[in-house]
């Protein structure tokens, strides 16, 4: 049998941190053997209840960690910048879940990926993994076809769209041959002229407690194709990070994606 792979979680008592502790209990194919918290954090010394090692304390650095195999992160942008560094010193894959880096995080995550490997995802969904590879398939199949991209979520969110309504069009763009930027369209009110051809429409619902839904539509004469996916409990975010860093552990530098680990199971 495979030894336990020895997992790092950066932002280990956030939301995602927390349902990730919630998935490790019991997971043989895991050891924790590092939480990290900000330097802030209120849990930083205390012991972590998870991943079977009783005496592990949550930590607000990278100095003090053991060796790893991979490690899993979702802490946010600064969080994100001390747990490169200390991937980039010690040849340790990582996944991040990450969102909200600007361009300069950008270009050092693409760099790093020259040294390292790297799965960034902005929805760890499986699910939504598939989705954006039968979108692909299905926008390079029917180009003459109409897109549209719906999407809903629950009123607390800050942004629209949903960053992973944002990445659907841009997967349908690419197989397209063209940029999101020149055929994205984010809202229509009042006289706004016939729909230009090759344009990806974007529309946003929010309200209650929706967790995530998602839904490409493409659009012929006379007939339309719509692929959904619907969230309905976070942890599918955990258990997809978990899954890509099982398939992580070993491979070659390099940016990774979901889909890769969909496509190459273990
Ligand atoms: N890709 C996906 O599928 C997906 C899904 C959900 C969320 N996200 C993203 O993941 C990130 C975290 O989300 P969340 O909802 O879990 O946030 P959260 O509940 O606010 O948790 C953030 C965690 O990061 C820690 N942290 C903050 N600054 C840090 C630093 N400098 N170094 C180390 N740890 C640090 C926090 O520690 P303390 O609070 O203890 O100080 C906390 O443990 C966000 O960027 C979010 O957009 C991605």
């Amino acid at each position: 049998m495979t030894q336990s792979l020895r997992l790092g979680i950066n932002g280990a008592s956030g939301r995602m941190g927390s349902s990730l502790l919630g998935l490790l209990e019991g997971d043989k194919r895991f050891a924790l053997v590092h939480a990290v918290v900000s330097p802030a954090s209120s849990k930083n010394g205390l012991p972590v209840s998870s991943g079977g090692i009783n005496s592990l304390r949550y930590s607000h650095d990278w100095l003090s960690a053991p060796a790893l195999d991979v490690v899993i992160d979702f802490s946010g942008p600064a969080g994100l910048s001390a747990v490169l560094d200390f991937c980039l010193a010690n040849g340790t894959p990582l996944v991040t879940g990450t969102t909200g880096t600007d361009a300069g995080m950008e270009a050092r995550l693409l760099k790093a990926a020259e040294n390292i490997a790297l799965l960034r995802a902005a929805n760890f969904s499986l699910g939504v993994a598939v989705l954006t590879h039968l979108l692909r398939e299905a926008a390079a199949t029917l180009p003459d076809w109409d897109i549209e991209i719906v999407e809903a979520h629950h009123g607390r969110k800050q942004d629209a769209p949903s960053g992973t309504a944002l990445a659907l069009g841009h997967a349908a763009a690419v197989s397209r041959d063209v940029t999101l930027e020149s055929s994205a369209v984010y809202a229509r009110e009042g006289r706004t002229g016939e729909r230009v051809d090759g344009s990806i429409g974007f529309a946003v619902v929010r309200g209650g407690d929706i967790v995530g839904e998602h839904t490409a539509m493409l659009i012929g004469q006379g007939e339309r194709l719509e692929l959904a996916h619907r969230a309905t409990d976070r942890s599918i975010f955990a258990r997809g990070a978990l899954q890509a860093a099982h398939w992580l552990r070993g491979r070659a530098p390099g940016q990774w994606r979901l889909e890769d680990v969909i496509a190459t199971p273990r």
